[in-house]
């Protein structure tokens, strides 16, 4: 389990839990939440009462669960009104595809809804649902609309679910939920000059599967991303990391989504906006193979081995710097060049539509790719500025300082790049 970033100890979460197979998982997140010295009270809507039971919530909660909107017991003890602004954080986990039609709607036909109706405080949730669920335009409609209205939205994550059906919709992992909750709470005690801002940012490799066993990749190894998120949180941004598979442990205070394919990455990047940084440091795949077979590919004796067609990637720099209300205000991308490569660079910054390119060159024997130092060069429509080889922690610091004194152009670290 991560650490809260800064201790939220002594504040309280109203954790609202909605029906779904997903429900489990929230005993989880309870004792993480608790563990970090936070109050949790709950509420059960009638179908999370089919998922798990008032006492687990009481026992691991040590607080009365809420349940009815019109008990007496209930109203002589605290109001709707007054719950709902009882903690610093409404929190929905699970949170369903219904939920969020109901919240969308502002409808207040029971305990849930009503609080969520009623309260001044700010809203996290956590979707869970089958993926036809979430992929249909209804939940998607909901969903920009909660967005819009400041709710926070943590995962879904891509995976395998209950249903036996595959993509986004599983819920956020509890520890990833704790993270935000964490963030959110911690963000009055670390203003930043990104304080406020949503950044996203992507990183690693991607997986292209080729049959159920096998798959295209390269050697990425993450880091360079991950220090990015890392710096920007640091600066008090709301950082969305969208990973490849690496070997590397979340960044701490940075809402992480796993995904293994460039058209996984892709739906992730587009689910995280709106942002207002998106930092492109992922090596994706330029190709997915056509067919991907569902079973092991057979090695016949003497047959001749079998043949791949390849099929282009979408661009996930181009998509998300295309213009558009979605856009974010500042669009970085990374070119890895092994000659000419501010040249090249520059002519990718134009192609891509980004604002800047962080170049490097990765020829063999810099020891760039999957190593620990780096050196880049920064191009922005001003020009090109090369910094010395430094750690890619240093040349992360130094870009999200770069990035902070773009959307304050007062703001300086006082430390110098050189
Ligand atoms: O085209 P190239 O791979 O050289 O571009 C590198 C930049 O574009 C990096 O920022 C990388 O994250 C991004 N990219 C992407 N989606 C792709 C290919 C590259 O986001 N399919």
């Amino acid at each position: 389990m991560q650490a809260a970033p800064t201790p939220v100890g002594g504040r309280t979460v109203l954790l609202i839990v909605c029906g779904g197979i997903a429900a489990y998982k929230t005993l989880e997140l309870i004792r993480l939440l608790t563990r970090a010295g936070l109050r949790v009270r709950t509420v059960l809507t009638a179908a999370g009462k089919q998922f798990v039971t008032p006492l687990s919530l009481q026992a691991l909660t040590g607080e009365k669960v809420y349940e009815d909107l019109f008990s007496l017991t209930d109203e002589n003890e605290m109001g709707h009104i007054a719950l709902s602004r009882s903690g610093d954080l409404l929190v929905v986990c699970p949170a369903t595809a219904d939920i969020m039609a109901r919240m969308a709607a502002g409808l207040a036909d029971d305990l849930a809804s009503t609080l969520l109706l009623a309260t001044d405080k700010p809203v996290l949730i956590a979707p869970a649902m089958n993926v036809r669920m979430w992929d249909h335009a209804a939940t998607q409609a909901n969903l920009a609309t909660l967005r819009a209205r400041g709710v926070m939205v943590v995962g879904p994550e891509i995976g395998l679910m209950a249903c036996n059906e595959t993509g986004p919709g599983r819920l956020a992992e509890p520890p990833a939920i704790a993270e935000a909750i964490f963030r959110h709470l911690a963000e009055p005690a670390i203003p930043g000059p990104l304080a406020g801002r949503h950044a996203l940012v992507t990183a690693g490799p991607t997986h292209e599967p080729i049959d159920p066993v096998r798959y295209l990749a390269n050697r990425s190894s993450g880091r360079q991303g991950y220090e990015v998120a890392q710096a920007l949180a640091a600066l008090g941004a709301r950082v969305t990391l969208v990973s490849g598979p690496v070997d590397l442990p979340p960044p701490t205070g940075v809402t992480l989504h796993r995904v293994e394919t460039a058209r996984q990455m892709l739906a992730a990047c587009r689910d995280a906006l709106p942002c207002d940084i998106a930092v492109c440091a992922a090596a994706v795949a330029d190709w997915h193979v056509a067919a991907e077979a569902t079973r092991k590919i057979k090695k016949t004796a003497g047959a001749l081995p079998p043949a791949l067609t390849l099929v282009p990637n979408p661009d996930i720099l181009a998509d998300l710097s295309t213009p558009g209300p979605n856009r974010p205000a500042l669009v970085v991308g990374f070119a890895a060049e092994t000659d000419t490569v501010e040249q090249h660079a520059a002519a990718k910054r134009l192609a891509k539509g980004c604002d800047w390119i962080v170049a490097n060159d990765v020829r063999p024997e810099t020891g760039i790719m999957g190593g620990m130092e780096n050196e880049i060069i920064l191009i922005t429509g001003d020009g090109a500025e090369q910094w010395p080889r430094m750690g890619k922690q240093d040349v992360a610091t130094h870009l999200a300082e770069r990035i902070a004194a773009f959307f304050t152009p007062d703001f300086s670290s006082g430390r110098s790049i050189s």
